[in-house]
């Protein structure tokens, strides 16, 4: 580990080589924050000027080293490459533990992403397993900032390249179960600088905020507007003998998507993810980004001059 000055609050990024935590940590680093990125990899390309610390939130020694002297945590971690029937447990162990190190190290602060849906709806697991985080978190010694997000729309996300492969490789759609369910998704620029201005405004320490996009669409909406954009045409054929578990299998198999992670968040299709409050657009004011302008910026694609 580098030194860092030592009057700058230590900012910590667990899940700081995935697809949120990347461009989290770039913009965090160019604002000049002394960082410390948590990863269990041996190796992670990050800015100058950061620094590395091999953690594994299921292994709670190496827990201590990383929360050492930590002022504020990023929480970006999921484990839905474990598999649809361990993801869960390994999730509420990975927080926990995260929970008792923060604990310990004094930690003041923790800014966990999370997903939407009601609680009081019947979610899929994963929705529920990211409500359980959260509740787990909420219980430590520290304040804990929840920014519950629907589909974050960037190049690299799970749900989005999800909607990539479909729109980009399969000129016929299997009509699925849920594809009339109501998402508001959110531009990655847009999640990003929610992420980065609840740490400079304290009255997001300990709040929970629904984070959403200007429009709320279905998810035919969402694939014929990525369609619209990208120059494709898609039908969408009801294929029954198409279940969730046959499409993740072949997400698996033909997507950058792993098949467990396809599965788990095909099941969350019927799952409403909306804003049902909107306070943090009168805490953290941006311009919000249209869906279609996400996608273009996602696939750099750049609009014809008038
Ligand atoms: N992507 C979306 O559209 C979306 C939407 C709503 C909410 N969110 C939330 O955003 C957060 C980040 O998601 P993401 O899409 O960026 O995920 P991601 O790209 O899959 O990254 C997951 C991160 O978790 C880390 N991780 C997993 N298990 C770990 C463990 N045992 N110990 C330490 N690190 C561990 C991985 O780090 P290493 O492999 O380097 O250890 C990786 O950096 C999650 O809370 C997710 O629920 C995402």
């Amino acid at each position: 580990m580098s030194l860092q000055p030592e009057s700058q609050p230590i900012i910590l990024i667990a899940g700081a080589t995935g697809f949120i935590g990347r461009p989290l940590t770039r913009a965090l680093a160019e604002k000049g924050h002394a960082l410390r990125c948590l990863s269990r990899a041996d190796q992670a390309s990050l800015p100058p000027g950061v620094q590395r610390v091999k953690a594994d939130l299921l292994d709670p020694p190496s827990l201590e080293p990383a929360l050492e002297g930590v002022d504020t945590a990023y929480y970006l971690v999921h484990s839905l490459d474990a598999g649809v029937s361990r993801f869960a447990e390994r999730d509420r162990t990975a927080a926990i533990n995260f929970s008792k190190a923060a604990e310990n190290a004094g930690v003041r602060r923790v800014i966990f992403l999370s997903g939407l849906g009601e609680p009081s709806e019947h979610l899929s697991a994963h929705l529920q397993s990211r409500h359980e985080v959260a509740d787990i978190l909420r219980q430590g010694a520290f304040a804990t900032t929840v920014l519950r997000a629907a589909v974050i729309l960037g190049a690299g996300g799970a749900s989005f390249e999800l909607i990539r492969f479909l729109v980009k490789t399969q000129p016929v759609i299997p009509d699925l179960k849920g594809l009339d369910t109501h998402c508001q998704p959110i531009a990655l620029a847009n999640a990003l600088r929610y992420l980065t201005g609840c740490l400079d405004e304290e009255k997001t320490a300990g709040q929970s905020f629904d984070i959403g996009g200007p429009e709320v669409l279905t998810y035919r909406q969402m694939l014929e507007g990525f369609a619209r954009v990208a120059n494709d045409i898609n039908l969408f054929l009801p294929v029954p003998f198409f279940s969730s578990r046959l499409t993740a299998w072949l997400l698996g198999v033909l997507s950058p998507v792993r098949a467990d992670t396809a599965l788990a968040l095909l099941h969350g299709l019927g799952n409403e993810v909306i804003c049902r409050e909107n306070r943090i657009r009168g805490l953290i004011r941006q311009k919000l980004i249209p869906y279609e302008e996400a996608i273009r910026l996602a696939l750099q694609i750049t609009p014809a001059r008038p």
